[in-house]
């Protein structure tokens, strides 16, 4: 399976979903209009994390339907948003307006179409590094992204939770930790906010990487680690029928949450 395979594949899906996203409760667009000073619920829970933001020039890469880029533009950061789904940038744009410039791109070639060495802060959140084949070639577009100083802030599903089979009651480890060759093929017709709309587009096209080989490949293009801290929570309903939510929308497990490293907030400095 060649790479404009698992892209075409992965976007199709993607675009599929897109307005569905934009339009459910919970990445709620509403709260957006209504509310100026509104952040997404990702945002909130690293704000103590993310620090003054004030003048910052960022980029979000894989942002989606740019909730985060926009929330991370009104903490006063200068940000740009990259993503390979048309119908994600579109609904993107269609929210933030001109506060964020969306660049649509394949992750791997966005030294192409964003400016090298230009961004004090490379932002990445849930749900992104599944979609990619090699966290190597990754890292080494976070470190050409970023100038002497930047900072990568990257708030991830822990790849031990992708482990598990998701609807296996009870928990059932099934799927690689550590980096594979092969995508994982899966086809699934769902999502994961609630909407009414039936999907045609289910297939995926995924990679698991293991938290040491993310670490690795930061260090090897000369990363220097400055936090690393591991929830016990992550913000959807990753394992159904055994996660609980909790009110600022984390869903961890329902028996003994203290047992599972659901996401993680990493930090890294270009040194
Ligand atoms: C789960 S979403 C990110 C979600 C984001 N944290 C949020 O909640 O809005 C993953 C995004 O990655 C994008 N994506 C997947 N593969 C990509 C690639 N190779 N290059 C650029 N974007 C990609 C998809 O289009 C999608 O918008």
């Amino acid at each position: 399976m060649g790479a404009v395979d698992y892209l075409a594949i992965n976007r199709a899906n993607w675009d599929e979903r897109a307005p569905a996203h934009a339009a459910s409760a919970d990445y709620g667009f509403d709260r957006f209009r209504a509310d100026p000073a509104h952040l997404s619920d990702a945002v909130r829970f690293d704000r103590a994390r993310l620090g003054d933001l004030t003048g910052v020039r960022g980029v979000h890469l894989q942002c989606h339907i740019g909730t985060d880029t926009l929330s991370l533009a009104r903490l006063g950061a200068r940000m740009s948003g990259l993503d390979f789904s048309p119908e994600s940038l579109r609904q993107a744009r269609s929210l933030a307006g001109d506060l964020v410039d969306f660049h649509e791109s394949d992750v791997y070639a966005a030294l192409d179409v964003l400016e090298p060495g230009g961004y004090d802060l490379v932002y990445t959140g849930l749900g992104a590094l599944c979609w990619l084949p090699s966290i190597t070639r990754w890292a080494g577009v976070v470190a050409g992204l970023l100038r002497p100083g930047g900072r990568l802030f990257l708030r991830e599903a822990h790849p031990m939770l992708w482990a598990f089979d998701e609807q296996a009651d009870p928990l059932a480890l099934r799927y690689s930790y550590f980096e594979h060759a092969e995508p994982l093929v899966l086809d699934e017709f769902g999502t994961y906010v609630a909407t009414d709309v039936e999907f045609t587009h289910g297939r995926t096209h995924t990679w698991n990487h293991g938290l040491g080989e993310i670490i690795t490949a930061l260090l090897d293009v000369g990363l220097r680690l400055t936090g690393l801290v591991e929830h016990d929570s992550v913000p959807w309903n990753a394992l159904h029928g055994q996660m609980t939510e909790s009110p600022n929308g984390e869903w961890r497990l329902t028996e003994h949450p203290e047992a599972l490293a659901a996401s993680y907030t990493l930090q890294a400095v270009l040194d």
